[in-house]
Parts: structure tokens; C-alpha cells; sequence
């Protein structure tokens, strides 16, 4: 398969999103032809090397979660201004999501809005954080919480890259695979690697494209997102770590079980029958990941979790399956939510 375009059609602040293997040859065509200089942001641990054709200071930043922080968006302006970088010049982020949303917000930040391509690699960045402009940092008060819409001038998904990719990563990157499937992307199961994340990245850019600030629709992207966060908030999901007793799982594998989670609620409240709640369980079992609650998670404080999701507005917001397919659903019961996770709970993870 040769690299594939991929639109994302937000009218000016529109741009392509290249696929395939090699693709991140052809990184000097999506550069703004006004960029003299070029400040590539990455990471010691991606062994991915770019050529942007122009004079360029490499700035490696730190990794997982600690390093997503204003402190590090201040050292990447602080070689952006060693650099001599412009507002015509470009940022490029190489690696995963944590580099595209760090780089993300400091190229939208530096002289008040620098273009930025993202060169994403890993399969969770390629399907997901590096497409639709969102770039944000974290807070000790919580993720996510200082950020900008900001779309990048291109995105590259080089399958090749991946090559590298340690399989806890991968592992992350099906879980949101697997939420894909339930958007609307059809068969995933029988595409290649590449068709599947040309298949994503279509599915991205048409939600993108219809509700570019999460107005409404953008929201579908949370699917399986509401218990991951809880998880993730809980300690029992995020970054790699625990103990032989208590597995941290990856995001991915924390949406997994959000997404047969969510399942079962929309049976819960009848939008869905047995089947299409087989279809979750048996599709997140064939990307080998878990689908029952880790060991030592509390229900009540997973509830006080999703009550803080940022969907919510003083009541419990869920995003879930139904006949029209999947939304957003406002005043769910804290105690068939309580009785939903019950079900799924287990001693081991598989
Ligand atoms: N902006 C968005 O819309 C959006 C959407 C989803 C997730 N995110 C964010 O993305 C982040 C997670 O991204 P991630 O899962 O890509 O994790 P990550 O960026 O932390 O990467 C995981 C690990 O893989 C390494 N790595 C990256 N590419 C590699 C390669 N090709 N070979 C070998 N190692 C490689 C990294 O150095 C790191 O150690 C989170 O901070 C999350 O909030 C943002
Ligand atoms: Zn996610």
C-alpha cells in the first residue's frame, strides 16, 4: 500500500493527514512554504528521525504523564527563542500523543499561533491525538486541564514507525482501535494496519470536521472514556507501573473495559440487546485486552469519578450505543451504575 491523504476539512484550518509506510518522507510538503527554520520536539525513547530540508534544532522532552506540564511547554518557547523561530517558521512533534499535545500547545502558544505538524508515532497518536487540533497539558489538579484548539498544518502516520513500538503500547493504542469499531468504522477486524488507520483517521476527521470545539458530537470520541478516566483518576490506569498485585493498565486498556462497561449500561437501560453487548466483549477479547474491572477498584469511588467527567453537569453523562447509534446520555441512576460495575468485577485480569 502506498501512503493514502486523508482530508480534514475545517474550511482554512483545513489540512491532510498522510498514511502508510514511508509517509514520513514526504514531511517537506506538508511544511508552510513560509517556514525558514523548524524546531523538531520529541523524545530521547522515539527512534524516529525526520527531515525537514530547513535549518532545525532538535529539543527532546521528557516521558509519560509528569513531563505533559507547563514546565516543559516553557522549555520547548525557551529553544524556540534560542532558535530565532518565527510565526512563519514551523514546530514539528515527533512521537506519540504526550509529544503531540505538548508541542501542540507550545507551537499555539509561541508569538500566539506557529504552525505545527504532527509526525505521530504511535498507533494511539496516529488514530486519535494527533488529529483534531486538541493540545493540552496536565495540572497536579487534574489532566488535561490548560489547553487550546489548535489544528497542526499537516499530520503524517507512518506505519513504519511503528515497528518499534513496545507491545504495552500497541496494547494502549487497540483499546482505542476498538472504539472505532462502534463509530461506525466498519469490518476493522479484516483491514490491514494501514487500512485500519486510514479507517480512524477518516472517522476523526469527519467528527472533527462537524464539531471542531466538542460542542455536541465531538463527544462520540469519549466512548469507553468515562470509567477509563475514573480508572485512570482511582490509580488503577495511566502510565506503566504497580505491583505483581495491583497491574496499572495502559489508557487503551482501561477504554477497553470502559467500552464493555458502557455495553452493558445501554443494556441496563434497554437501548441494547444482548448481542450487541457480545459484539463489545468479543471484539476487545480479540485485541487480548481486559474487559472486566481491575482488582481493587471501588465502585463508589469510581462513581465520585465519573460524577468529575467533564460531560457531566451535576448528574452522571454517559456516552453510549443505541438505536440511532452512539451519543451522549444525560441523569443515569448512581445506583444502576453501581450495579452495572458490580457485574464487572473479577478477581484476575485475563
Ligand atoms: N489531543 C488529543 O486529542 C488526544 C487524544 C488521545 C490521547 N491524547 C493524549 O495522548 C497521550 C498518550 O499518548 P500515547 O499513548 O501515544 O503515549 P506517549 O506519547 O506517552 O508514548 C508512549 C511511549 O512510547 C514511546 N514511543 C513513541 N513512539 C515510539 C516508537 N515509534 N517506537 C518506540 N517507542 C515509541 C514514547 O517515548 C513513550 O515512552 C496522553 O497524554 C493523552 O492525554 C490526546
Ligand atoms: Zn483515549
Amino acid at each position: 500500500m502506498t501512503v493514502t491523504a486523508v482530508a480534514v476539512k475545517l474550511g482554512e484550518r483545513g489540512y491532510q493527514v498522510l498514511v502508510g509506510p514511508g509517509a514520513r518522507r514526504e514531511l517537506t510538503g506538508l511544511l508552510p512554504p513560509s517556514a525558514e527554520r523548524a524546531v523538531v520536539v520529541t523524545q530521547a525513547s522515539v527512534p524516529v528521525e525526520v527531515h525537514t530540508g530547513l535549518p532545525t534544532r532538535v529539543v527532546n522532552i521528557a516521558e509519560w504523564e509528569a513531563a505533559k506540564s507547563l514546565a516543559t511547554v516553557d522549555s520547548c518557547c525557551r529553544v524556540f527563542a534560542a532558535a530565532g523561530l518565527t510565526r512563519s517558521d514551523v514546530v514539528v512533534a515527533v512521537g506519540g500523543g504526550l509529544v503531540t499535545d505538548v508541542a501542540g500547545l507550545a507551537a499555539a502558544l509561541w508569538h500566539r499561533g506557529t504552525p505545527v505538524v504532527h509526525v505521530a508515532t504511535t498507533l494511539l497518536a496516529q488514530i486519535d491525538a494527533a488529529i483534531g487540533g486538541k493540545a493540552g497539558v496536565n495540572l497536579p489538579e487534574g489532566k488535561n486541564l490548560v489547553g487550546a484548539f489548535w489544528q497542526p498544518c499537516g499530520v503524517i502516520c507512518d506505519t513504519e514507525t511503528l515497528a518499534s513500538l513496545p507491545a504495552a503500547e500497541w496494547r494502549s493504542g487497540r483499546g482505542e482501535l476498538a472504539k472505532y469499531a462502534f463509530l461506525g468504522v466498519e469490518n476493522l477486524d479484516r483491514l490491514s494496519l494501514e487500512e485500519q488507520v486510514v479507517a480512524c483517521v477518516t472517522c476523526k476527521a469527519e467528527v472533527v470536521a462537524a464539531d471542531e470545539r466538542e460542542r455536541g458530537r465531538r463527544m462520540v470520541l469519549n466512548y469507553g472514556h468515562t470509567l477509563a478516566h475514573a480508572l485512570e483518576g482511582a490509580g488503577l490506569a495511566g502510565e506503566p507501573g504497580g505491583t505483581a498485585t495491583r497491574r496499572v493498565l495502559r489508557h487503551g486498556e482501561a477504554v477497553a473495559v470502559g467500552l464493555v462497561f458502557a455495553a452493558h449500561l445501554a443494556r441496563a437501560l434497554g437501548r441494547i440487546d444482548d448481542a450487541r453487548v457480545r459484539r463489545h466483549e468479543e471484539l476487545v477479547a480479540s485485541y487480548d485486552l481486559p474487559s472486566r474491572l481491575p482488582p481493587g477498584a471501588e465502585v463508589e469511588e469510581l462513581i465520585a469519578y465519573m460524577g468529575r467527567d467533564k460531560k457531566s453537569q451535576h448528574d452522571l453523562t454517559f456516552v453510549l450505543d443505541g438505536p440511532a447509534g452512539v451519543e451522549a446520555v444525560g441523569g443515569v441512576e448512581p445506583a444502576l451504575v453501581a450495579r452495572v460495575l458490580e457485574e464487572l468485577r473479577s478477581e484476575a485480569l485475563p
